[in-house]
């Protein structure tokens, strides 16, 4: 398999993709890019300077100058915000909440989708995320579209938050997915959806393993 190939994976969050993208990454010894980093990223730079999302003006000069880099290292990818790494802070749910928010504002798609395109541009990547298939790359070699039924998708976040130690609730992890998934999808600007030409992955019930083997076969065939 000699060309590098675009590979496009949406879905909602915990729908799976991040763990298989990067699974499949390692197989296909491509680059995995995580957008949803970005916009993570990007919110926590709002908070560090204090910057108001209904303040346009103040946005676009945090735009302006904004630096988000993926540093690849075979151990995980790790993100900077302008030059410091930020990996951890993003993960937390004030950011979760706050990059589902400033997910919605013209001006900062426009950067991200700038950034992610200059990325991806020689290929060889596999960047998962809300609009990768349906706007950042709509003619990407492969585009998958990942879904699972919130229940299940509450679970894996909820087994992942007890693994780092948090004490937070089903319910609350329930809720608080519920209402992303309707702030994604509900936006005006690229919505979460699935682009037409996207094949569907369902992974409500099946392992990890499984979902990487699914889409590995449809590449690499
Ligand atoms: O994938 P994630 O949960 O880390 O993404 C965080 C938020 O960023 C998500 O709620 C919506 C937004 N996002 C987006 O609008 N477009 C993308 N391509 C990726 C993420």
């Amino acid at each position: 398999m000699n060309k590098r190939f675009v590979i496009a994976i949406d879905g909602p969050a915990a729908s799976g993709k991040s763990t298989t993208a990067k699974q499949l990454a390692k197989r296909l010894k491509y680059v995995y890019i995580d957008t949803g980093a970005m916009y993570r990223a990007c919110g926590l730079c709002t908070l560090l300077q204090d910057v108001d999302l209904d303040d346009e003006i103040a946005l676009k000069k945090m735009l302006d100058t904004i630096s988000i880099k993926i540093k690849y290292a075979k151990n995980g990818n790790r993100i900077l915000l302008n030059n410091e790494d930020v990996s951890t802070r993003i993960r937390e749910a004030d950011i979760t909440k706050l990059s589902s928010q400033i997910a919605v504002i013209g001006i900062v798609r426009k950067k991200m989708v700038e950034l992610q395109r200059k990325m991806g541009e020689n290929g060889g990547i596999i960047m998962d995320g809300r609009d990768i298939g349906t706007v950042v790359f709509p003619n990407a070699d492969f585009k998958f579209f990942m879904i699972a039924d919130v229940k299940t998708r509450a679970l894996r976040r909820w087994k992942e938050a007890r693994l780092k130690g948090e004490d937070i609730s089903l319910e609350k992890i329930e809720e608080e997915l519920i209402w992303r998934d309707k702030n994604d999808s509900t936006r005006d600007i690229s919505p979460l959806k699935q682009a037409i030409d996207a094949i569907p992955i369902d992974t409500s019930n099946v392992t990890i393993d499984q979902q990487v083997d699914m889409i590995y076969s449809i590449v690499v065939e």
